[in-house]
């Protein structure tokens, strides 16, 4: 969609430690020195692990390149007696202007359910961040229901209750492509992200329609970029393994449609 600002998420999942985060880091930013996105035309976001956010924020604290930071998860609660959870607020703290909810990841290791993935776009919401709302259907799904109908059920309960002029990402992933290096047609992407748009639009109304950034995400990398960015109701991506190679994630940036 030619108003809505291209956004390519980097999400290295549990991978690059606090150190190793400072060299690839620094090495993308390097490399991106000439690259458009400079000129606002592409918007940049990576998705490190919590204990790499402080360092990965100082890092782009002190370049002129506007990356965009975002956490890959986040607690349904504010703060209090939850070993091992993270509130939102930690990250808004910390410059985050996005997070994750709901991949698939999340979804299949740790047993979160469409209320659970609800209730952390309602924490994401109360401290400002903007909730990267990731949904997808299994081969499983695929199979049984078609691609569109579990993505669409998911979107439509994450976002009972946000308010028609909340700032909001969509993802949609379809599980079979995460990793998989079998990524969906830019058709069948293009498909389901108009699907995606709809629901937004159902549900939060046509202006919110049409300035949310829908996603693809699964087996993106510099070869099939372009092919996805041509589609009118995909917005940008969320790229996994892609996203830890420099010269790919780079390549993935400066993609020509
Ligand atoms: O969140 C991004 C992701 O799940 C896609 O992973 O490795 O297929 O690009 P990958």
């Amino acid at each position: 969609g030619a108003a809505r600002t291209p956004f390519i998420a980097g999400n290295w999942k549990m991978n690059l430690d606090h150190l190793q985060a400072v060299a690839f880091v620094q090495k993308l930013q390097w490399t991106l020195k000439d690259a458009k996105h400079e000129d606002g035309s592409v918007e940049v976001g990576i998705f490190p692990p919590f204990t790499d956010i402080r360092t990965v924020q100082t890092l782009i604290d002190a370049d002129k390149i506007p990356f965009s930071l975002g956490g890959q998860d986040l607690s349904t609660k504010d703060s209090g007696a939850y070993t091992g959870e993270v509130s939102g607020q930690f990250l808004a703290k910390l410059d985050c202007r996005y997070v994750i909810i709901g991949h698939s990841e999340r979804r299949e290791y740790h047993q979160e359910s469409d209320e659970i993935v609800a209730a952390k776009v309602q924490a994401a919401l109360r401290y400002g961040l903007v909730p990267v709302i990731c949904v997808g259907e299994t081969a499983d799904d695929l199979e049984e229901f078609g691609a569109s109908a579990v993505p669409v059920g998911q979107l439509r309960v994450a976002l009972e209750g946000v308010p028609a002029d909340a700032d909001i990402v969509v993802a949609y992933e379809p599980v079979w492509a995460i990793g998989s290096g079998k990524a969906a047609t830019p058709d069948q992407a293009q498909d389901v992200c108009a699907k995606l748009r709809a629901v937004v639009g159902e549900s939060l109304g046509a202006d919110a329609a049409a300035r949310t950034r829908v996603l693809y995400g699964g087996s993106v990398k510099s070869a099939n970029i372009a092919s996805f960015m041509r589609e009118p109701d995909v917005d940008g991506a969320l790229v996994g393994g892609a996203s830890l190679v420099v010269d790919e994630f780079a390549a993935i940036i400066r993609f020509q449609k």
